[in-house]
């Protein structure tokens, strides 16, 4: 695999993979020395142009388990301030020896000319860009799923997709690109997904996503889906008012208390962060045995080693994009 830009062309065999290999790198956590030396003396570079916690964070800690130098680049505090451009940024740290660069912009499409022009060699992970793609967001996402449902029928995790599952992700899908990320994966692995978004937070052209789409989220929740993602409502994304009021979303397509309590018992709970809560997600949900929100990031700890292994280790997959 050379890059991961996104997950539209991401094969299940591919996909089944680094969830494989993320599964493999879960067990380093769980020791008292937490490192394998697979990346010794690659670097790999974090370029955040937008901020982050989970996604920045994981990724540093993952390259880490794997022994690689890391460098850490936050646009804010750079030169970026003083007008410098993304091809300027990406040749100032190529010339420094970035092996990988994990990347996350506000510009749609951001990754995919980093990886597409001959600015840069390197490998490029998409960690997020603008409302377009989140595909290691989507991996984790898919990791924690596949895990519960193996769970839930007593084997192994390894090996399988998301088969017969149903799915229902709600809210501001928009301006989500883990929405996006996450209905192109879990279609490849199987999965039924349900889209549950007000009218005016619904992309146009979304009737060609692999994916059904309802306005009615009591409905979908009736269905007893075995996942209810709760999308985060980005208000930093939102020039004018594409709801009423907060009152009104919440009631409407807010996971409260009484629709939590109408889900059947096997039915998780998920949401990729940061929260609002009282918003698109009540405290009762996301703070219920039924929350994987905590099981989601370490996930994402596993997932991000499997790609940064897969990237730099020249394993032979195709790029995902
Ligand atoms: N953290 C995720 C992202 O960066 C989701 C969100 O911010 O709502 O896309
Ligand atoms: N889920 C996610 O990408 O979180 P951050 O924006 O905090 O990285």
């Amino acid at each position: 695999m050379r890059h991961l830009l996104d997950t539209v062309n991401l094969s299940r065999e591919d996909a089944i993979r680094i969830l494989d290999v993320a599964e493999t790198m879960g067990d380093v956590a769980g020791r008292e020395v937490k490192k394998l030396p697979a990346l010794r003396g690659r670097t790999v570079v974090n370029l955040f142009f937008e901020d982050s916690t989970r996604t920045r964070i994981s990724f540093e800690a993952a390259a880490k388990r794997l022994s690689a130098d890391v460098i850490n680049f936050s646009a804010k505090g750079s030169s970026v301030s003083k007008g410098e451009s993304l091809k300027d940024t990406a040749q100032t740290l190529q010339a420094m020896g970035a092996d990988a660069v994990v990347i996350r912009h506000p510009a749609s499409g951001a990754a995919q000319r980093l990886a597409r022009t001959d600015w840069i060699d390197a490998a490029v992970v998409n960690a997020g860009d603008g409302t377009h793609a989140h595909p290691t967001q989507a991996l984790l996402d898919a990791l924690t799923l596949r895990r519960e449902l193996a769970a839930r029928d007593g084997v192994s995790p390894t090996g399988r997709g998301l088969d017969g599952a149903r799915v229902v992700i709600v809210g501001d899908v928009v301006h989500s690109r883990v929405a996006r990320s996450d209905v192109w994966l879990m279609h490849r692995l199987g999965a039924r997904v349900t889209l549950v978004a007000p009218p005016t937070l619904l992309p146009v052209g979304v009737e060609s996503w692999p994916c059904d789409v309802e306005l009615d989220l009591d409905r979908a929740l009736a269905a007893g889906p075995d996942a209810v993602m709760m999308l985060r409502v980005q208000a930093e994304r939102m020039q004018s008012s594409f709801f009423p009021s907060v009152a009104e979303y919440s009631r409407r397509w807010g996971l409260d208390a009484p629709r939590l309590a109408v889900l059947p018992p096997q039915s998780i709970v998920m949401h990729p962060g940061p929260m609002n809560r009282g918003l698109e997600i009540s405290a009762a949900a996301a703070d219920s045995p039924r929350s994987r929100v905590l099981a989601q990031v370490a996930n994402g700890v596993s997932v991000r080693m499997a790609v940064l292994y897969l990237v730099l280790s020249g394993a032979n997959t195709p790029e995902g994009a």
